[in-house]
């Protein structure tokens, strides 16, 4: 499938990767130029055992990209992973406005049928809030919105990511299961 990761952070880079190693073709985007300069250039940003190798593979045979352009990535993708930054705010609630951000700019550039993923770590009800903005510019046929909350851990995520004791799909949709 043709994938974008949304945030190539630690999660958006490790899930990039291991979709690419899992045979599709990903385009992970970043709004931190100097980042994606480095990635394309064949510098891993973060050391994570397992993830070079897989890094360098998938570069290597074209199923991995990057870039900072949100359009031609979000127009070239079947499904979009969101995995933004959510840091808690003074109150320890987690701050939206990156997810929400992007929701919107997400609904000015989509124009076929596109499912998007939350991976962030986000409260409950998060998702209709993506849907609500979503909705705003887009016919509600063109879009679903899933919840896939990542668990990886730092030091094993690779392993965490390929071989998960668990994976938590949430959505109401039967096309976007599929
Ligand atoms: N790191 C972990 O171990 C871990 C584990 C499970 C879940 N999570 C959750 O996953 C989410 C992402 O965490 P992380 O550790 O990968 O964060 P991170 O800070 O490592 O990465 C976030 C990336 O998003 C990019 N970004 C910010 N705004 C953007 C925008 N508008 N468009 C494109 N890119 C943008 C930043 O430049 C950065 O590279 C958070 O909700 C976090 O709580 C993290």
């Amino acid at each position: 499938m043709n994938i974008s990761i949304i945030g190539t952070g630690y999660v958006g880079l490790v899930t990039g990767t291991c979709f690419a190693e899992t045979g599709n073709d990903v385009i992970c985007v970043d709004i931190d130029e100097k980042k994606v300069e480095k990635m394309k250039a064949g510098v891993v940003p973060i050391f994570e055992p397992g993830l070079e190798v897989l890094f360098e593979r998938n570069t290597k045979n074209g199923r991995l990209k990057f870039t900072t352009d949100l359009a031609s990535s979000v127009k070239a993708s079947q499904i979009i992973f969101l995995a933004l930054p959510t840091p808690p705010g003074e109150d320890g609630a987690a701050d939206l406005s990156y997810v929400l951000g992007v929701a919107d700019q997400l609904s000015r550039i989509i124009t076929k049928y596109t499912v998007i993923v939350d991976k962030s770590t986000v409260p409950v009800g998060t998702a209709e809030k993506v849907h609500a903005l979503l909705a705003q510019n887009l016919d509600e046929d063109l879009f679903d919105v899933v919840s896939n909350p990542e668990f990886l851990r730092e030091g094993v995520a690779v392993p965490d990511f390929m071989k998960p004791d668990r994976v938590v799909i949430g959505t109401s949709s039967a096309k976007a299961q599929k």
